[in-house]
């Protein structure tokens, strides 16, 4: 390795074993050294210990290609007995793949978000997975049988596209349209996928007298990721959506991150004809879990338990992800002062 070459592998080693390295070839470093410091203690001294050099850096890197589980050291566990053994990573990614095929029963919820849209407009606020697109293709079958126009809305093109894909699939592609600022398909069919825009410029100029025939039959609008209308720059988008939205039909808002869902049913309920209805709950059908994938290519679990801590405050760090983060650190701030 010229020296270069040396001094660049030297950079990508993390910081224990480049403090390990120095110490075999210069002494001890000072505990404040930090990893700039410690490459040119080792690089001063790299013309009499360049095989030793280039040996640990083999060995590290031979290591690098064989990780792939990382077990956290008890030594680390033991140092904090309240908090028990931390996870393995064995259990931190049991149970995760495909699940065993089982008949679709849909939830309570479900079933009560689509009566509701019977009686006026329906806000779901239900967390990310729950299944809100059930809802949306039972109400839009509903509304296929009355054989009204159903607009489904996102706030992405690409969103869109997942749509009408799916949507085509249930109601049969003649039975689907798309508009985007992208894409013009089928866009007199009874169900028409949109972003939010699209449908906001329909309703401003029929507003102005200019009324798509499509709005005539209009019976449901489904505004999917309806938290945009929070957004500071897009959000009054969903707003006039909702206020020149015609009477006649029914809203379906959908969304898993509305912070207020209460004060936006009561406003909805005061400005449409009939009242709006939540359906709200914070249960995930799939839970969550945390971890951290360090650019080397080691996982490890993010905090001590499998399941998400109940709230910040309980939340404790797995060792292994504090010692890969504090690695990650170090690397990073050497890398950016050899950049600057
Ligand atoms: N009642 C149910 N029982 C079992 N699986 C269901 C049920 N309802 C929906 N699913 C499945 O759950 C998965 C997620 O559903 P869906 O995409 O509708 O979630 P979502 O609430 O729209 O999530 P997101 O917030 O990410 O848009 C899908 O694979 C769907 O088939
Ligand atoms: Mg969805």
């Amino acid at each position: 390795m010229t020296r270069d070459e040396l001094e660049r592998a030297l950079a990508e080693l993390p910081f224990r074993l480049l403090r390990r390295l120095a110490r075999t070839i210069a002494g001890p470093p000072a505990m404040r050294m930090g990893k700039r410091r410690i490459i040119h203690t080792i690089m001063a001294a790299a013309e009499t210990n360049q095989a030793r050099i280039e040996a640990a850096i083999r060995t590290h890197q031979a290591e690098q290609h064989a990780i792939a589980a990382v077990p956290s050291t008890p030594a680390e566990a033991a140092a904090d007995p309240k908090a028990g053994k931390p996870a393995d990573l064995g259990s931190f990614l049991e149970g995760i793949g495909v699940p065993e095929p089982r008949p679709f029963v849909p939830d309570d919820w479900q079933v009560e978000a689509v009566d509701a849209l019977e009686r006026g407009d329906v806000i779901v606020s239900v967390p990310t997975g729950s299944g809100k697109t059930y809802v949306a293709v039972e109400a839009t079958r509903r509304a296929m049988r009355e054989e009204r126009t159903i607009v489904y809305t996102s706030p992405l093109k690409a969103l869109s596209n997942t749509k009408f894909t799916e949507f085509s699939k249930v109601f049969g592609p003649e039975s689907v349209g798309i508009i985007t600022g992208d894409r013009r398909d089928n866009p007199n069919a009874p169900i028409l996928i949109m972003t939010t825009e699209i449908l906001r410029n329909l309703l401003y100029d029929a507003a102005g007298g200019e009324i798509d025939v499509r709005l005539d039959t209009l019976g449901l609008v489904i505004l999917d990721e309806s938290q945009f209308l929070g957004d500071p720059e897009r959000g009054v988008v969903w707003e006039e959506t909702i206020i020149f939205c015609p009477s006649q039909a029914r809203m379906l808002l959908l969304s898993a991150s509305i912070g207020n869902p209460q004060e936006l049913a009561a406003w909805l309920t005061s400005i449409r004809p009939n009242p709006c209805h939540l359906i709200r709950h914070q249960r995930r059908s799939v839970p969550l879990r945390a971890g951290y994938l360090h650019p080397n290519g080691k996982l490890t679990p993010l905090f001590r338990t499998v399941a998400m801590p109940p709230s910040p405050s309980q939340a404790i760090l797995h060792p292994e992800a504090k010692r890969l983060f504090t690695m990650y650190e170090e690397d990073a701030s050497y890398g950016s002062r050899r950049s600057g």
